[in-house]
């Protein structure tokens, strides 16, 4: 793998750093097959995100919305997590303190074996009843209603336990990745526009905070001019070879 030329000072940081935080979006996961949202062949590009992803759509029209997560649920369950996942994953026993915040609701980041992760917009891998919260897996909804969303047993509907637009983020969800990104001394963004707040703010907050802003994205985002390092390439590529390059940094006395 050809090694990365950073500088000394970029080396240096990285030497000391203790704490890392992977901060992905749906481009992590473009390698395993997963559509993005925005950008060529993006989810949003051909639909309205007002009329499949936010609370009103659902109360509108609760069939179509359910049949389109379904239908996401079984694109998510039949990908595999790609190589950016499974370093990731690798990393986290050799980094002090490391953990995945993603906005992705695909699941392959525990699928790829990484334990500590902040899921900022829900998850895919399981369905909420509308009304009164209870959980249980999309799997299992999904094999009883593949067409409409089943009812609860409190007579509600139950819907993906992702978060929809307009929709607040999981607030001790939130606040831990707040936290963690302020604490961070490499923060590595791969795989999102950055354009989708609260979530992009965490970019902000670390790079405020101190941290080693590294960022992994073909196409430039708003962050970019604030990445120490940037890797235009896909993260799949990217990803290992960063990884390669801590090990090589910190194994230099
Ligand atoms: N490797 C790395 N990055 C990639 C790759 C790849 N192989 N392929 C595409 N990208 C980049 C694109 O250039 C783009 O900047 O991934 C980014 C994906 O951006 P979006 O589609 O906007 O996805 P994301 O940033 O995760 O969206 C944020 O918006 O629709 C909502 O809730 C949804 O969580 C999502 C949020």
């Amino acid at each position: 793998m050809e090694a990365i030329e950073i500088s000394p000072e970029v080396a240096e940081r990285i030497r000391r750093a203790r704490r890392a935080v992977f901060f992905t979006g749906a481009g992590v996961s473009r390698e395993s097959g997963l559509a993005t949202f925005r950008g060529d062949g993006g989810l949003w590009e051909s639909r309205r995100p007002e009329e499949l992803a936010t609370p009103q759509a659902f109360a509108r029209h609760p069939d179509t919305v359910w049949r389109w997560y379904a239908w996401r649920f079984h694109q998510a369950a039949a990908a595999e997590p790609n190589p950016a996942h499974l370093a990731i994953a690798s990393f986290e026993g050799r980094f002090p303190s490391s953990l995945v915040v993603t906005q992705n609701v695909d699941g392959l980041h525990r699928r790829a074996g990484s334990q500590r992760i902040l899921e900022l917009h829900g998850t895919l891998v399981e369905a909420t009843c509308h009304s009164c919260g209870r959980r249980r897996p999309m799997g299992e909804a999904v094999a009883q209603s593949a067409d409409a969303p089943p009812r609860c047993p409190c007579g509600g509907l139950f819907r993906p336990a992702v978060v929809w637009f307009g929709e607040a983020l999981p607030p001790a969800v939130l606040a831990d990745a707040h936290e963690e990104a302020q604490r961070a001394d490499l923060f590595v963004s791969i795989g999102t526009s950055g354009v989708v707040y609260p979530a992009a703010g965490l970019i902000e907050v670390a790079h405020r905070a101190g941290a080693l802003l590294v960022e992994v994205n073909p196409e430039p985002t708003p962050f970019s001019s604030l990445a120490a390092l940037r890797f235009a390439e896909p993260a799949g590529l990217a990803v290992p070879r960063l990884l390669e390059t801590i090990e090589r940094c910190r194994s230099q006395a």
